[in-house]
């Protein structure tokens, strides 16, 4: 038995999110919990400085204006945009469903796939009228890019796949992937939802051509996402209202420019005023350093379960912040209601990812998944909370 390294805080940030307190929280990957630094962001936008966006002509308004644009440029920045490049969504999901709904098919029907997609990067597809093909995932749970590489074909529109997965936690190697897609005239689009939290991103050096992401997963507030991409201008809206036309009559009506032609309507303002903050807040701390940190957790966290008999542990070695496990013979939901009564948050079900739990051949897992504010002690308290589990089903 190898006695797991314990690691201390290097970020050293706990006491910056005022709703963990002693709690164990290990369910960043569903959604993070926020600094103060951001609930004072959205605190002060709404009770001081409240306006609209790109209408009014009075000052407060312009600074709003001013405020939200600048968000932009901060959450392009950070994966290596340029502002005019984002476009401010729901979600992740909205994003993909934007890209799927609104890119002209070209005579390209298929996208390519793989089997550790979320079902937000599915479902946009088959509503689109895409036909899939999922690429097969390798023994330890990433997907197969020799795979990818003999199945994609003149066919593919797309090839999108996550950049990290919300289940396994592996980390895509998204260059060969642009290559790969790149190779037969298919755009590559990344899911970086659980990416931009926990890796530095740089959508040039990749090669990108969409880079989908949430705020609330970033430190952030629900309610907005991006959707970055290359060359915008060349889709059409797909949403029509206020804010993105240029002139509108009953007999044509003509569009903005990329991105306010793709914000229909007033935006989520104080939302994009709290992703700023978390921009700021993650830059701050830089992403260098949230990975090392959460890949040191992983290591300490898998060494830890691993010693443990009769834990079964899925995704490769130096998964990116996330862990998936099963105590066996118990269901991953009776694990984490144990587990939620020793103190510790972790998800259990099948993580909007029912493609890979098939693959996997099992109808659920448990999910520890860490952030910034992570330490030793949420993984101490974790391997307790099994062995409890394990005491009560014998
Ligand atoms: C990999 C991945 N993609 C997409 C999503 C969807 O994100 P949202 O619900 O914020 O749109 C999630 C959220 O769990 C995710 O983890």
């Amino acid at each position: 038995m190898n006695a797991p390294t314990r690691i201390n805080s290097a970020l050293n940030v706990r006491d910056q999110f005022p709703a963990i307190d002693n709690w164990h929280y290990l369910d960043s990957a569903a959604t993070a919990q926020k600094p103060q630094a951001v609930i004072d962001a959205i605190t002060e936008a709404y009770a001081r400085d409240y306006a609209t966006v790109h209408r009014g002509v009075y000052q407060r308004s312009s600074e709003m204006t001013g405020r939200y644009e600048d968000a932009r440029a901060a959450a392009s920045g950070l994966i290596g945009g340029r502002a005019n490049e984002l476009v401010f969504t729901r979600g992740a999901t909205e994003a993909i469903n934007l890209v799927a709904r609104s890119l002209p098919k070209e005579g390209r029907n298929r996208v390519l796939l793989s089997n550790l997609e979320h079902h937000s990067n599915i479902v946009p597809w088959q509503l689109a009228g895409y036909e899939i093909d999922a690429v097969p995932l390798t023994d330890d749970g990433q997907v197969d890019l020799d795979a990818a590489e003999a199945m994609i074909t003149e066919e593919h529109r797309v090839v999108a796949f996550a950049h990290v997965s919300n289940v396994l936690g592996s980390v895509l190697d998204a260059k060969r992937a642009a290559d790969i897609a790149h190779s037969k005239g298919a755009l590559l689009l990344l899911d970086g939802c659980q990416a931009v939290p926990r890796l530095p991103v740089d959508v040039g050096a990749i090669g990108a051509d969409f880079y989908a992401f949430s705020a609330h997963k970033l430190y952030g507030p629900t309610g907005i996402g991006c959707l970055w991409g290359r060359e915008l201008d060349r889709l059409p809206p797909w949403q029509g209202g206020g804010s993105m036309i240029d002139r509108v009559t009953f007999e044509q009506t003509t569009y903005l420019d990329a991105p306010m032609r793709f914000e229909a309507g007033t935006p989520h303002i104080v939302g994009a005023i709290g992703l700023h903050a978390a921009v700021d807040w993650v830059e701050k701390l830089s992403l260098d350093a949230i990975h090392a940190h959460e890949c040191a957790l992983i290591a300490e966290c898998r060494a830890a379960l691993s010693n443990i008999d009769g834990i079964t542990l899925y995704g490769p070695e130096d998964s990116a912040g996330i862990v998936s496990f099963n105590v066996d013979g118990v269901h991953a939901h009776d694990t984490a209601t144990i587990l939620d009564d020793v103190g510790v948050a972790v998800r259990a079900g099948h993580h909007c990812a029912q493609p890979l739990m098939d693959w996997l051949g099992v109808p659920a897992t448990a999910r520890a998944s860490f952030a910034a504010h992570s330490d030793s002690s949420d993984i101490e308290a974790l391997v307790r909370g099994i062995e409890q589990v394990k005491r009560i089903f014998g």
